[in-house]
């Protein structure tokens, strides 16, 4: 869920809606803002759908100095508008909107709220009536009766809350436990919001909170405690984004954009992360902790996992280290048995993914060293590793993650190089990483100038089918997850990522007449092998497609790579495989940036 809070400006609720537009990728199936003239009116406008769907809700009268917003990814309840947010308490005085989960949600509502009439299923409308027993009950300030709250939430909970009380309806009352919130500085007025980006239209001045403390925001001043009362002085940081970057400008979708983007981001990438003499750029803190280690472990969800398991391919090849891959949510829970020296490559995208935030808190707890990949500086998982390097691929709107996933490899591979030759290894001195994404970023450019060709392959193939699969072998296997993934996504395709070896140890009962079996063939070594897999499905009536390294082509239908080193063929081949999926999606009119169930950003576990 995303969250934005403003008080001090009569501009409040423009600025509301217009955070929450920029955090609809942490979910969007409901919406909700409350706004408070502070002058005794106050407006509560909630509706089921997209952030449109509230803006469209909002009539002339609406308005407000102060307020608070949200857009919602379901956890309990279903999307409707009594479960959006803000919840509030019975009598209309406290307002609150919530990103996380309160575990112990129902325990507090059978404490403390028996005899009460809620009018949500909603952990965070216990939250709100509790608040408002304290106080009404309990003669507790407001102040007071949230930090008695607090410290009834079980540890294991998650939370950003933004609390609104229409007695003092200038102040927002803010704390957080493992979910992401930041206060934003503006010119007169103070806001917060789930990210900078909600906030960078307004100011580009943050401050960081961390976890179990209380804030109250004024129009003219931040005041954060900890639990205890101990007041805190915070420093505050400034965010150099260009506030436009998050625009899709003249595409019909982000994921589009974002797509062609990617050239751009290889060369971003090249001269962020080497010198003019064409050497490396890390930190060397970061090379000697890591060549300390005798294991590496990579942990990601979704598409950053994928991104992972690319990664370690080229680590071992590289840098000649032991390095595996890991799931963050089964990380967190069945922690498999560790080498003596770990060290935690942890990859995000967003740097909030609580899945893999959980992860960290453990690796911190036993003091391991660690290094967060992630595209957003200052994020909670950068903030709390060892070390942070930056993807510098510019804001990721769509869901469907594409430019992330490949910058994610390019730092990996760089990173593997530095180690590599830091550790004098002559597989990574003979790697010239450089050259070789120069020559990706030209390739990428080639595929995504052939976008009729894909839209072509895309009606042909997968535009009628309910199924399909990517088959691979090695570097090729682990994109075909992704490839596969992409189709899921947004397409609603029944897609699977599959070892082509081991189709015909049972899989190969799915391949009827018509089922699309696409081929990625990028490795010598495994060109024929795959290649036979993919004809003994045609033999059982599947139609074969391949994305195929120009040099290993055969005839057929093929979508073909530019040549470049074997170990970065991921960067090329996952290219087409995006664009069947956007295609695919889009022939059949659905929304490409934001597909049914998903969120881009999963801060709960
Ligand atoms: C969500 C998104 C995925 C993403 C995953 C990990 O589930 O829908 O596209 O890959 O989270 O996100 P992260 O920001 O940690 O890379």
């Amino acid at each position: 869920c995303g969250i934005v809070g403003v008080t001090g400006t009569k501009n409040s609720l423009s600025i509301l809606i217009n955070g929450l537009k920029r955090l609809e990728y942490r979910g969007y199936d409901s919406a909700g803002v409350y706004v408070n003239d502070n002058n005794g009116h106050d407006y509560l406008v909630k509706r089921p759908g997209r952030i449109s769907n509230l803006e469209a809700a909002l009539t002339d009268d609406v308005h407000g100095v102060s307020g608070i917003g949200h857009t919602r990814w379901a956890t309990h309840g279903e999307p409707s508008e009594a479960n959006a947010h803000p919840q509030y308490s019975s009598d209309k005085r406290f307002y609150l909107v919530h990103n996380g989960v309160i575990e112990n949600y129902a325990q507090l509502k059978t404490n403390y709220l028996s005899g009460v009439h809620f009018a949500s299923q909603t952990d965070t409308e216990v939250i709100v009536q509790l608040v408002d027993k304290f106080v009404v009950d309990g003669h507790l300030t407001t102040k007071e009766a949230l930090l008695k709250v607090l410290k009834l939430i079980s540890p294991d909970s998650s939370y950003a809350f933004v609390l609104m009380d229409k007695e003092q309806p200038d102040t927002l009352f803010v704390a957080k436990n493992k979910s992401p919130l930041l206060v934003g500085v503006a010119d007169g007025y103070n806001m917060v919001g789930s990210d900078a980006t909600s906030m960078l239209k307004q100011t580009n001045e943050f401050l960081e909170l961390d976890d179990h403390e209380l804030v109250i925001v004024k129009p003219d001043s931040i005041e954060i405690e900890d639990f205890d009362g101990n007041q805190k002085h915070r420093d505050t940081f400034t965010v150099d984004m260009d506030p436009n970057a998050a625009d899709k400008g003249a595409y019909p979708y982000y994921m589009l954009k974002e797509i062609d983007e990617q050239p751009a981001v290889m060369r971003k990438i090249v001269q962020k992360y080497f010198d003019e003499n064409g050497q490396p750029k890390i930190d060397e803190d970061l090379l000697k902790s890591m060549a300390a280690a005798d294991h590496l472990y990579i942990v990601g969800a979704g598409t950053s996992y994928h991104a992972g398991l690319i990664g370690a391919r080229i680590f071992e090849k590289l840098v000649g280290v032991p390095t595996s891959v890991h799931i963050s949510s089964e990380f967190a829970y069945e922690q498999p048995l560790l080498s003596k020296k770990p060290f935690f490559i942890f990859l995000s995208q967003s740097g909030e993914t609580a899945d893999s935030r959980e992860v960290l808190v453990h690796v911190n707890e036993n003091k391991w060293p660690s290094l967060t990949i992630t595209n957003v500086d200052k994020s909670t998982l950068s903030r709390e590793a060892t070390f942070t390097e930056l993807l510098y691929a510019g804001p990721e709107i769509a869901v469907a993650s594409t430019k992330a996933y490949t910058a994610q490899i390019a730092v990996e591979a760089v990173l593997a190089k530095a180690l590599g030759e830091y550790m004098d290894k002559p597989a990574a001195r003979e790697f010239d990483v450089k050259h070789q994404l120069g020559l990706v970023a030209n390739g990428m450019q080639s595929l995504t100038d052939s976008k009729g060709i894909m839209k072509d392959l895309s009606d042909k193939y997968l535009s009628k089918t309910r199924n399909a699969f990517y088959i691979g072998r090695g570097i090729d296997w682990s994109v075909s997850l992704e490839a596969a993934l992409k189709l899921k996504e947004i397409s609603y395709v029944q897609a699977e990522g599959f070892a082509s070896g081991e189709l015909k140890h049972g899989t190969i009962a799915l391949i009827e007449k018509g089922t699309p079996v696409i081929g990625i063939i990028t490795q010598d070594r495994t060109a024929g092998l795959t290649r036979s897999n993919l004809e003994e499905t045609q033999a059982r009536g599947s139609n074969a497609l391949t994305i195929v390294s120009r040099h290993l082509a055969q005839d057929g239908d093929n979508i073909l790579l530019p040549d470049v080193d074997e170990l970065l063929t991921p960067l090329l081949s996952v290219v087409p495989a995006q664009l069947l999926a956007y295609y695919t999606s889009l022939g059949k009119g659905l929304d490409v940036d934001k597909p049914r169930n998903l969120a881009k950003s999963v801060t709960v576990q």
